[in-house]
């Protein structure tokens, strides 16, 4: 079945170029990464201006602890501040904010933070924004296999295991399959993001930076994607 893409409705980002873009100014990284806050700020604005359903935001990969402690010190207190700082804003506009991603390594007190945002929020029936956050596409395949074991030594999962079991047994089980992946700074790698979501998502590769990355940025990319003859594994039909 061929299937005109229109508004997608699960955008996923992989926000990149911080670094060098504070590096094109002669700064520290961390004015990167403070930068790239107000874009997500911005992509939040566009994401729910465009009619987006879910937003997923990759704000901090598994493999990003081995940065120098003070920069990963750093990322997480800007990521932790901005949720703090935005869950009534939020929750104003009706965005629903979840979080994927392992609580391990996590202070207590950021994981307080995260639960009080999410429960804030969680009546909320506008855009879904989803931060992954201490997160990697395998994580959460091998967090959901964990899930699928318990369940299985409960007594409680057929022998024959189905999609739909897997799915269900996911950290996030309803997350919805991705349909266009945007990645900044010109890039082409996936870096084990949403492995098993992205399975047919359209891909959207720029050589913005993430802090330069704004609403026209995100415009430009729905249009690309409107372009787009979404077959799903069946015949073009033109
Ligand atoms: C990639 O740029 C960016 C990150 C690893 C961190 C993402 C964090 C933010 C955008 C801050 C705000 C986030 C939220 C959720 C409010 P890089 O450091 O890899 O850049 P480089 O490749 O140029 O070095």
């Amino acid at each position: 079945m061929t299937e005109l893409s229109a508004v997608p409705a699960h955008v996923a980002v992989i926000m990149d170029g911080n670094g060098r873009w504070a590096k094109q100014r002669m700064q520290p990284r961390s004015f990167g990464h403070r930068a790239g806050r107000k874009s997500v700020d911005k992509i939040v604005a566009a994401a729910v201006q465009a009619g987006i359903d879910t937003l997923t935001l990759f704000a901090f990969s598994t493999e990003n602890w081995n940065r120098p402690a003070a920069e990963v010190e750093l990322i997480m207190d800007v990521i932790r501040r901005s949720i703090a700082e935005e869950s009534q804003r939020l929750k104003a506009q009706n965005i629903r904010m979840r979080i994927l991603g392992s609580r391990e390594r996590l202070s207590e007190e950021m994981c307080r933070q995260f639960d009080a945002a999410e429960s804030l929020t969680a009546d909320c029936t506008g855009m879904q924004l989803i931060f992954a956050l201490n997160y990697s596409g395998q994580w959460e395949i091998l967090q959901t296999c964990r899930n699928l074991l318990a369940q299985a030594q409960a007594g409680g999962l057929s022998e024959e295991l189905s999609l739909q079991d897997f799915e269900a047994a996911r950290p996030i089980a309803d997350l919805p399959p991705v349909d266009l992946l945007i990645r900044s700074s010109g890039e082409m790698r996936i870096s084990n993001f949403l492995l098993w979501e992205l399975a047919y998502a359209e891909l959207y590769f720029t050589e913005t930076l993430w802090p330069d990355f704004d609403e026209q940025e995100f415009q430009r990319a729905l249009a690309a994607y409107a372009q787009r003859d979404r077959r799903f594994g069946a015949l073009c039909t033109t």
